[in-house]
């Protein structure tokens, strides 16, 4: 595969200048790969984005079958790229997975036709002086521990929006701080997009599927689904109010000593204060050995 060449993976006539129905076409620059979908969108189609950094499991393709459901005659496009602005000094950006003839068969396993894959240099060729920044909620539960981090991924959602021009994109609730974040710049800054959330996908312990579970030791991988354990625990309990909920997720947490937790919070649904009934979410992070988890689950009180 060459660089900054679209290359079709699989045979079938090329159109649109870069896209082939039924065969997977990467594209590895924004000047690639945006003229394909807007050309497609002029000839009607949908642009229904995935974003993603590689490393995909079932909950990707989750989105992406999710993504292909998408109203009106869709096209889904998957960008892989590990965006290092979302990593703090002392982070995994070097060890993060990036197994990428594995993403690709994944792709072609989901009929997927278009993947962004751009490097660093295509994505900040002038470095990355211009961020968007989150404002408050950007600082709390994840941003208090990882603190840059959302002004990272808004940065590169915002580029990846601009670049690929999509009619909805697909995130996943697992990072629900995410989401909620997402859809907020989507209104505040008028972007033409509908942000889609798709419910987490989780292996049969309850362990939230994650491209950094392949960090747990053998020892803490069935430690790691205490996580899910206590939010159920605390679901569990929604009608006798907020602080049962919190009493009883903390309970479930503190028998496996060795998690260290970083937050347990119960909120509205938009990460806004605790509320005492209606929707609420619960959210959780703790560390185990050295890597980070999180999870949260809907709660009804
Ligand atoms: O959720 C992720 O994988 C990343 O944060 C995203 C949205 C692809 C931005 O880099």
């Amino acid at each position: 595969m060459t660089r900054s060449t679209a290359t079709s993976l699989r045979g079938g006539a090329r159109t649109d200048g870069g896209y082939a129905a039924g065969s997977l076409t990467v594209h590895r620059s924004p000047a690639e790969i945006a003229p394909v979908t807007r050309a497609l969108r002029s000839a009607g189609r949908k642009i229904a984005l995935v974003p993603t950094m590689g490393a995909l499991h079932e909950g990707h393709r989750e989105l992406i079958r999710h993504a292909r459901r998408a109203p009106g005659a869709v096209v889904p496009v998957v960008s892989i790229f590990v965006n290092p602005l979302q990593f703090g000094a002392g982070e995994d950006l070097a060890r993060y997975p990036r197994p990428l003839e594995a993403d690709l068969e994944a792709c072609r396993e989901e009929r997927v036709e278009l993947v962004f894959l751009p490097g660093v240099g295509d994505m900040y060729p002038d470095g990355a002086d211009t961020t968007v920044t989150p404002g408050a909620l950007g600082d709390r539960l994840e941003g208090a521990v990882r603190p840059g981090h959302f002004a990272g991924v808004l940065t590169v959602v915002t580029k990846l929006f601009h670049i690929v021009a999509p009619d909805f994109a697909f995130f996943g609730e697992k990072d629900y701080q995410q989401l909620i974040l997402v859809k907020k710049m989507v209104r505040d800054l008028d972007f033409p997009v509908s942000v889609v959330g798709v419910p987490t996908v989780r292996e049969p312990d309850g362990l939230a599927l994650s491209s950094r579970n392949v960090y747990l030791s053998p020892e803490d991988r069935p430690r790691a689904a205490t996580l899910q354990r206590a939010l159920a625990a605390g679901a569990a309990v929604s009608a006798r109010g907020p602080q049962a909920v919190l009493d009883a997720a903390r309970e479930a947490l503190a028998t496996e000593p060795a998690l260290q937790v970083e937050y347990l919070e119960l909120t509205d649904p938009d990460l806004g204060p605790e509320p005492q009934q209606g929707r609420a979410r619960l959210l959780v992070a703790a560390r185990l050995g050295g890597t980070r988890l999180i999870d949260n689950v809907p709660v009804q009180l």
